[in-house]
């Protein structure tokens, strides 16, 4: 009966075990992962926009490489989660069609716009830097193809971290007004990246149920503390400032403390009321449509293929 198959569904979870595509599932663990795997999908495929919006701009041929590869691998991430999601029964096309239709949430960050070269590097070093924090973990996650698919992720984001780190360092070793448009960026870039890890615990709707099928292994505050504790040195050594005036290292605990976080601004950004949320949906929307023809190419061709040489 349902009880005993969702017993022995938890000791295997409990057990380590990976969940595959065939195995028997609690509906309830579906759908968590379609949600959760669908938001991340289009954070990777929205979050091609702000920094996309750069490439022409690139200040060096090399520079404009380097982002275009990162772009591009943004759009495998999408492309790997998207496919992941269909071992769940949601097709590319719902899970897309959602996204379009605005009614799918992606992360809070990708509602900001990129103003300067400076925030290009920002969202290299922070947002990624965020990403790979709460990514890794993802990767031992209980659902097999979410998991693998987080492996080839996190070693592409441990490089746009690099790359964002550097382009940072090179301004904050610049000229005074290289270094201001770092810290600008940085003031602007800070508090969005610290929401990235979700509301706090206690107002985490999903955490519980997910950390214990192993879908989330640590918990939204956990994850963010550890951000902050990787990163703040990092600011330091490049000497910027964090935008935090109440930030402060506790001797005791060996953690930095952070000041409030500015709750109400996470709320209005993800119910679509941020900066940029209407202009980051309508430009999928647009590159979809635009992009018809090439669709429709490619299923010509892939029938003419299939039907061989004489077709
Ligand atoms: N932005 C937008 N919405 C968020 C959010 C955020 N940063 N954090 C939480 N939320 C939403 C949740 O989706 C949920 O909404 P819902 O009930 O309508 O689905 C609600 O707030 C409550 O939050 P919970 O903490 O209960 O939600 P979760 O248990 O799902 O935890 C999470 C939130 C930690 C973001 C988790 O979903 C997660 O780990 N997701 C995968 C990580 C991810 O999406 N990464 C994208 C990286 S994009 C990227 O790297 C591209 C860049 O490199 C360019």
């Amino acid at each position: 009966d349902l009880e005993a198959l969702e017993q022995a569904f938890q000791q295997r979870i409990d057990g380590g075990e990976k969940i595959e595509p065939q195995d028997w599932m609690p509906e309830a663990y579906r759908r968590t992962l379609q949600r959760q795997m669908a938001q991340h999908a289009h954070s990777e495929y929205v979050g091609m926009l702000p920094e996309g919006a750069w490439i022409t701009r690139a200040p060096s041929l090399s520079r404009k490489c380097i982002l275009l590869a990162k772009v591009q691998d943004e759009a495998g991430h999408a492309q790997y989660l998207y496919s992941a999601l269909e071992s769940l029964g949601l097709s590319r096309e719902q899970a897309y069609g959602q996204l379009l239709a605005g009614e799918a949430k992606y992360l809070n960050i990708f509602n900001y716009p990129a103003l300067s070269w400076a925030d290009v590097g920002m969202i290299g070093w922070l947002t990624d830097g965020a990403a790979i924090v709460n990514q890794v973990p993802l990767s031992r996650c209980s659902y097999g193809p979410y998991a693998r698919a987080m492996v080839r992720i996190c070693q592409e984001e441990s490089f746009h971290h690099r790359q964002g780190f550097d382009l940072v360092r090179r301004l904050a070793e610049g000229t005074p007004a290289q270094r201001r448009m770092a810290q600008d960026a940085l003031n602007r870039w800070w508090w969005p990246t610290v929401m990235v890890f979700g509301p706090p615990d206690e107002d985490s709707v999903h955490s519980q149920r997910s950390m214990r099928w192993g879908v989330k292994l640590y918990s939204n505050d956990t994850l963010r503390q550890k951000f902050v504790d990787q990163t703040v040195p990092q600011v330091l050594h490049l000497g910027l400032t964090v935008p935090d005036p109440d930030l402060r290292f506790n001797p005791d605990t060996g953690h930095y403390e952070i000041g409030r976080i500015d709750w109400d601004e996470f709320n209005r950004v993800i119910r679509g009321q941020g900066l940029c949320n209407r202009e980051r949906i309508a430009s999928r929307r647009r590159s979809w449509d635009e992009g018809a023809w090439v669709r429709e190419a490619a299923a010509c061709h892939a029938v003419k293929l299939a039907a061989g040489p004489q077709g």
